[in-house]
């Protein structure tokens, strides 16, 4: 296959973590991508990245401040990967499409349902692929926990646990994860557990939720973030703020077929951090060990068994990886691996480009594609709309823009609504 002459736009932490995945598909035999630019507003970000990028791929791609300009200048460039801060995904992922650039953009999609709409509507009338980031779930445990539930392991699906409860007072990585209007942890990270939630258990209907904003002020802790990947810039980052983004939400989730979703995302937690993710059927339960650790899962059902190694996979005999997913966790059976938390980032990270990049060559649908990743906001929003409602509402009413009391704010703020609203 060709490959695909792409550009990261946004060098902070995680286009330095999607550089470190793309020099990890690069060492495998599925090299599909190349690396022409990197772009961000400030330029010794994008000059820094391009450093970085010598060092790992052995050639330095040019570092551009404006993406118009990089797209009239790179010969042959064809995508962009959008990694710039959350609330930037609307403007700048929109504008890379309409640059003509097929465009990965980490999650979430964007800010807000309109905002994901915006988007979405840039990839359509442009007729470029537009994926979305989403790491969680390409996982290789979750893909076993999926094959397990597919394969009538546990029975049907009746009841699924999300549960993380961890974070204290701490300012996590950056102070836009903070702020109600550029995207807070609840969003930003629980979208995650959303897609988790909407990839274990299928299409989310309804939702009951309480939100809250329990720490109103938040002191630096770990600036350098998961892996040291922002340490470079951990001296900006102020020693406490003010938080305007609620910090916790608590939601019961009806999913389509009747099942329900019990979803915790606390990320004000004191004491003993809680993170657990349990799915319960009609005949047993799988106690899944959360992300990117590699742990196995546990398989217990009523007949007695109790299985935590290598035998669960007899009861998941749909389970296979993908080539390039075999090849880089060492197997297309997987049932645990032991990397630490960098190797298995930029692991994941590659099968994401490598999944991109074959969608651009075949046309193919991305396995995350807008639908999906708006999908998953509308169900982190459903527990914010409903709080702000006082009642139960439909994932569907979320998603149509007719309940958005909570956004609206975050919409103007940004002019996705109101008399100037960007074009969408
Ligand atoms: N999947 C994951 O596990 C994971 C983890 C961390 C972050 N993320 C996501 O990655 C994205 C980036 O997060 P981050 O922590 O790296 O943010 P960051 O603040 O560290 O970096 C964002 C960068 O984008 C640049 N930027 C903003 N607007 C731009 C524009 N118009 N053109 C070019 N550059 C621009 C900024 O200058 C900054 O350098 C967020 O959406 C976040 O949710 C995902």
């Amino acid at each position: 296959m060709k490959k695909v002459t792409l550009a990261i736009v946004g060098c902070g932490g995680m286009g330095r973590r999607h550089l470190a995945g793309l020099a990890e598909l690069a060492k495998t035999d599925h090299n599909t991508v190349h690396l022409a630019a990197v772009c961000d507003l400030d330029a010794r970000k994008a000059e820094a990245l391009a450093d970085e990028a010598l060092g790992l791929l052995g050639h330095r791609p040019r570092p551009f401040t404006d993406a118009a300009r990089m797209a009239a200048e790179i010969d042959g460039l064809e995508a962009a990967d959008c990694t710039v801060d959350t609330g930037a995904h609307h403007r700048v992922a929109t504008a890379l499409l309409d640059l003509g650039l097929h465009t990965m953009c980490e999650k979430p999609l964007a800010l807000t349902i309109r905002g994901c709409n915006l988007v979405m509507e840039a990839a359509a009338r442009n007729g470029r692929i537009l994926s979305v980031a989403e790491n969680f779930r390409r996982d290789p445990i979750n893909r076993l926990a999926r094959a397990l539930l597919d394969d009538g392991a546990i029975g049907d699906r009746q009841f699924m646990m999300e549960t993380s409860v961890t974070g204290r007072n701490h300012l996590f990585i950056t102070p836009w994860r903070h702020m109600k209007l550029t995207g807070a942890l609840t969003l930003d990270a629980g979208v995650h557990n959303a897609d988790i939630l909407q990839y274990y258990f299928g299409d989310p209907v309804s939702a009951y939720g309480q939100i809250r904003l329990f720490e109103k002020t938040r002191v630096k802790s770990n600036a350098a973030g998961p892996g040291g990947f922002w340490e470079a810039w951990a001296d900006d980052v102020p020693e406490r703020i003010e938080p305007t983004g609620e910090d916790a939400m608590f939601g019961v989730v009806n999913f389509a077929n009747d099942t329900i979703g019990q979803w915790v995302f606390h990320s004000a937690g004191h004491g003993l951090p809680f993170n657990h993710r349990m799915v319960f059927g009609t005949s047993g339960s799988i106690a899944a060990p959360g992300d990117r650790n590699g742990r196995p899962l546990r398989l217990v059902l009523d007949d007695g068994t109790d299985l935590s190694d290598e035998r669960v996979l007899d009861h998941a005999p749909s389970y296979h990886l993908s080539p390039v997913a075999a090849e880089l966790f060492g197997g297309d059976r997987v049932w645990s691996y032991d990397f630490d938390f960098v190797t298995t980032d930029r692991k994941i990270v590659a099968l994401e480009y490598h999944e991109f990049a074959e969608c651009i060559r075949s046309g193919a649908k991305p396995e995350v594609d807008g639908a999906v990743a708006r999908r998953a906001v509308a169900l982190v929003y459903a527990l914010f709309e409903s709080a702000v409602a006082g009642r139960p509402v439909t994932i569907d009413e979320v998603e149509a823009g007719t309940v958005d009391a909570y956004q609206r704010e975050i919409d103007e703020y940004h002019g996705l609504i109101g008399k100037n609203a960007l074009a969408g």
